[in-house]
Formats: C-alpha cells, structure tokens, sequence
C-alpha cells in the first residue's frame, strides 16, 4: 500500500478535529508564577487562568466569571488562596467553587458552593506547567505528563516563538527531516546532502528516531554525542543528547512542545537541560536558538499565504513518513477518546531513508 497521499487536515477544519483531548499540553513555563501571579493564557481554543496562590500551590480555571463572564485573571488571588472577580467580588477556590458571593444578605439562601468555575488539573514540574484537557470536564488525567530524564531538570535555555498555524503544521514542520538544508541555510548547521538511513520505533503515544550520531557541525562542540529524537502525543518532542566530554558523561535533553493556543495560533516553545558544569554550552544556544526557531516560524507565515487557498496537499515517502504516522497516531486517538476504546498505535518498527 502506498503512503503517500493527501494531507486531509485543511485550515478550514473545525477545531473539533484539530485539538485531541485526554492529554497534558505544556501551558506555560512556571518561573514566571511569582507566588499571588496569575495570567491568562489559551489553550486549544479555551481561555484558562493560571496561578500561584500565596501558599505556593497552582491553579488553573476557567477565564470566564459564571456570573457575568469577566476574565478571573484580571481580578485578584486573596489571602486565602481564593480568586476573586473584579466585577462583582465572588471568589473561587482552586477547585474552581464559589466560596463567596458579597451581594448577599442575610435570609437569601443561595449556595455559593453550589456554582462552579470548570478547573483543570495542573501539575508543575521541571519548571514547566502542565494542564490536563479532558474530553469531558472533571474527569480524572490518564496518564501523567512527560517527564524529563534527568537529575536536577532546571531549565538552561528557552525560547517560545508564536506560529501563525494549526497545531498540525507547527507539529510536521518540527519532525520534517528534509527541510533543514533550505530553511535553516545557515553554515552552522548546513551539511552537504546525503542519504540517511534512520530506524524509528514506536512509542505509546508516538515514535523515536532510534540513538544515532548526528552529522551536523554544530554537535561537534558536544565532542563525540549520540542522539534520540522522539515524538509524542500531543506535541512532545524530546531530544536526548548523550557522550563524553572532558571524560565525563552527560546528558543534554531538549525538549519542544507545540502547544496550541487556538485554531490558528501555535506556540513552539524550547527548553533545554544540562547538567551545570556544562555551563559553557549555553551562549551558542542564546546566538543560535531564536534564529533557528525563527527559520521554522518564517515558513509557516509564508506557508500561510498558500493555505489561505485551502489546497490539496500531500505527504510522499519516506520523508513525510513521520508526518504520515503523527496524523495516523492523532486519529487513532481521537477516536480512542470519543469511543471510549483503548488507543492502539499501529505505527510499526521502519527504517527511513531520504536525502538531506
Ligand atoms: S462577573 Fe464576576 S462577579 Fe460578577
Ligand atoms: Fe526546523
């Protein structure tokens, strides 16, 4: 059976399609969050108010008031951990509860308790905010967000870069491994092209580019390195650098997410870990970085100028073979989720082979 084929998530598709649920997205990078900071951000099309209550704890709700709809972010996190609403001072707990309603007076009976802002799980770690989009509100997380592997996981390096386009095509453009020697035509990072032959493995959610060296120049700073770069649902991508430097072994890991804010607006955003001795690596990637993801952001804007005609696009082998499984793997999800089935991944052990 042929794998090339057309591409069927058009910019017109209706959200619904667009956004898979019963996952962790990356909402925000938690440093930010000083202890009574809150912020509003969007996540697939909702917005949602993020905060750190006085006592330290994080919260994420709904940024709508159920009285009247104004933004929760805009008013105030009180002294008891609780937000309060700058239109009419009623206050939210953290599990999103009405703890009061000051119109009230006494003899009027109305439970404030029993109103209710949707409030999401969050969980923060390695420096990052996670945010679980259930299907259906109030249902418990699936599974856990990823993880990064490594001890003492502070953030060393980021940088976030706002895509004019769909989750899916910020996705593809990430994994696409023929684009390089024309969007990031850099000498830096530039290598005469070459056929590669790449063996990828299926992950629960995704797959992985099995460990290899890479070839660019711009490893060599690393000494002699190993890389594995995997994806998974909803936008993970990791990349676990590992060698020896100074005799010493290490571990780098980088991590991309592509996080959607709404239909047309997606946020790529790079943390990279190391371990501290490893101090030194640090101004490349302040030089590089935002150059490099910005190569990545500049197609997309010009790819934009083409979508608006809402073509037929394709998907051939085996360079987009990577493409082909995310699109494979997100339905196959998305139809786990609204069925209530157990989500298979058919992606199967391939070797990949492709000029670039
Ligand atoms: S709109 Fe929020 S309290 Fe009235
Ligand atoms: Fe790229």
């Amino acid at each position: 059976m042929s794998e090339a084929g057309t591409l069927d998530h058009k910019a017109s598709s209706p959200e619904s399609a667009m956004f898979v649920r019963d996952l962790w997205y990356m909402a925000a990078l938690a440093a930010p969050f000083r202890p009574g900071v809150m912020r509003r951000v969007m996540l697939l099309g909702e917005p949602v108010v993020i905060g750190r209550g006085r006592s330290g704890e994080m919260f994420a709700l709904r940024d709508i008031c159920p009285h009247r709809g104004v933004p929760l972010s805009a008013g105030k996190i009180k002294a008891d951990d609780s937000v309060e609403c700058p239109y009419h001072g009623w206050r939210f707990r953290k599990n999103g509860v009405c703890s009061a309603i000051p119109s009230l007076v006494e003899g009027q009976d109305l439970d404030p308790a029993k109103i209710k802002v949707r409030s999401y799980p969050l969980i923060e770690q390695d420096g990052l905010i996670w945010i679980y989009m259930a299907a259906k509100p109030g249902a418990a997380p699936k599974g856990e967000p990823p993880k990064v592997l490594l001890s003492d996981a502070k953030i060393r390096w980021t940088e976030t870069q706002t895509f004019a386009c769909n989750i899916d095509h910020a996705v593809i453009g990430l994994m696409d491994p023929c684009h390089a020697a024309f969007v990031h035509d850099h000498w830096w990072w530039k290598t005469r092209p070459k056929v590669k032959e790449k063996r990828y493995v299926p992950l629960p959610r995704g797959f992985t580019m099995a460990p290899h060296k890479p070839v660019k120049p711009a490893y060599s700073l690393l000494g002699e390195v190993s890389t594995e770069i995997t994806f998974e649902l909803p936008s993970t991508r990791f990349e676990i650098i590992e060698g020896t430097l100074f005799g010493q072994p290490f571990k780098v890991v980088g991590l991309t997410v592509c996080t959607p804010r709404d239909a047309q607006t997606t946020d790529t955003i790079q943390m990279f870990y190391w371990p501290g001795w490893l101090f030194f690596i640090k101004p490349f990637f302040q030089l590089l970085g935002p150059t490099f993801i910005g190569d990545d952001r500049k197609i997309v804007e010009l790819q934009k100028e083409g979508l608006k005609f809402d073509p037929n696009l394709m998907l051939i082998q085996d360079a987009d073979q990577p493409a082909i499984w995310y699109h494979r793997v997100k339905k196959a999800w998305a139809e786990s989720v609204e069925n209530g089935t157990e989500f298979v991944n058919s992606v199967q052990e391939k070797v990949l082979r492709w000029r670039s």
